[in-house]
């Protein structure tokens, strides 16, 4: 019997470097996603794709998924480490999604891959398993964020993840707004090490002022030795409080406050937690200066990439146009 497993990609309105400490995101799920086909049998996971160079060839008994190769066959490797499944797969991978433009192409595969083999559990579970699959796979300390928002999306809404209690409160957008991602163009890795020492950065500071997801000003800052871990955990107490801000404008359907919190998270993420480059600040300020955009920021770990913005429908023209989707399934 075929088996076939889509899984989105997401997008992060707003939330940005918050959920290793426990803290607030809003990512929504896209239409864009990846699709996983084959046929369940033999004893390796074995996958071909028309986007990328080369097979992924994973026995089901893999020992170590981090020395797989090609790359992008570790993600593969990491949910079949995490899995265990009792048979083989045999099928193709196909997406629409942007690959490593921080739209989470990888935790999309990853899910996707989690559910064609047989995985069964809840949203939650499942985005676990491939969460560590993800820190087995690249070897980077990821949140939760990617997998979950993939595994729970809901059309037409955004998802308030509390990544302390991992509870999910669906946020309705507004019918008069749409949601673009345009890529910078430059490329990020986050295996570089970057993304783990701005987190070792936030567990120093929780280490003096306890869980960040509970400073709500930023007061206690002061207590903090070294400047630059004084920096990043102002960035992760400050856009805590600007997810709630921007729940609350959705609600009000408040667009300008929406596309204030974003430009001043994008600001944080550029002073304080230091993620962003000059080619992604260029991007956003000229998308904020666009007739009809609401607000734009850098979405994702950073260190290049993608820009979300939110607009007034059709006032942008490049990039990609994401409507908020449903979570990863499979097609029966
Ligand atoms: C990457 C990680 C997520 C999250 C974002 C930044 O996408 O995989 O867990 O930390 O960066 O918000």
């Amino acid at each position: 019997m075929r088996i076939t497993a889509v899984a989105p990609g997401r997008v992060n309105l707003i939330g940005e470097h918050t959920d290793t400490t426990g803290g607030l995101v809003l990512p929504l799920a896209t239409d864009l996603a990846t699709t996983v086909t084959g046929i369940r049998g033999g004893d390796e996971v074995r996958l071909t794709s028309d986007d990328v160079e080369g097979a992924a060839v994973v026995p089901i008994d893999v020992e170590d998924p981090a020395t797989v190769e090609p790359g992008w066959a570790r993600y593969v490797a990491g949910v079949v480490a995490e899995v265990r499944p009792g048979t083989g797969f045999v099928g193709t991978v196909t997406t629409t999604l942007p690959l490593g433009a921080g739209l989470s192409s990888s935790a999309a595969l990853e899910v996707a891959v989690a559910l064609a083999i047989g995985l069964e559990g809840t949203d939650l579970e499942v985005a676990q398993l491939a969460q560590r699959a993800e820190r087995r796979a690249s070897g980077v300390p990821c949140g939760i964020l990617d997998q979950l928002a993939s595994t729970s999306g809901r059309a037409g809404h955004a998802l308030l993840i509390d990544c302390h209690e991992l509870s999910i409160q669906p946020v309705e957008l507004p019918p008069d707004v749409e949601v673009r991602v345009v890529h910078s163009g430059q490329v990020r890795a986050l295996t570089d090490g970057r993304y783990a020492q701005r987190h070792q950065a936030l567990n120093r500071a929780e280490a003096e002022l306890g869980p960040l997801r509970l400073v709500t000003d930023t007061g206690p800052l002061e207590g903090l030795g070294d400047p630059e871990v004084r920096r990043r955990a102002r960035h992760v107490i400050t856009e805590n409080a600007r997810v709630k801000v921007v729940v609350e404008a959705l609600h009000r359907g408040d667009l300008g406050l929406v596309g204030r919190a974003m430009a001043d998270s994008h600001a944080s993420l550029r002073d304080d937690f230091e993620v962003s480059t000059p080619l992604v600040d260029a991007l956003v300020e000229r998308l904020t200066a666009t007739e009809g955009v609401h607000g734009a920021r850098l979405t994702g770990a950073g260190f290049g990439g993608c820009v979300v913005a939110l607009t007034v429908p059709g006032a942008l023209s490049e990039g990609w146009k994401v409507t908020a989707s449903t979570g990863a399934h499979l097609v029966r």
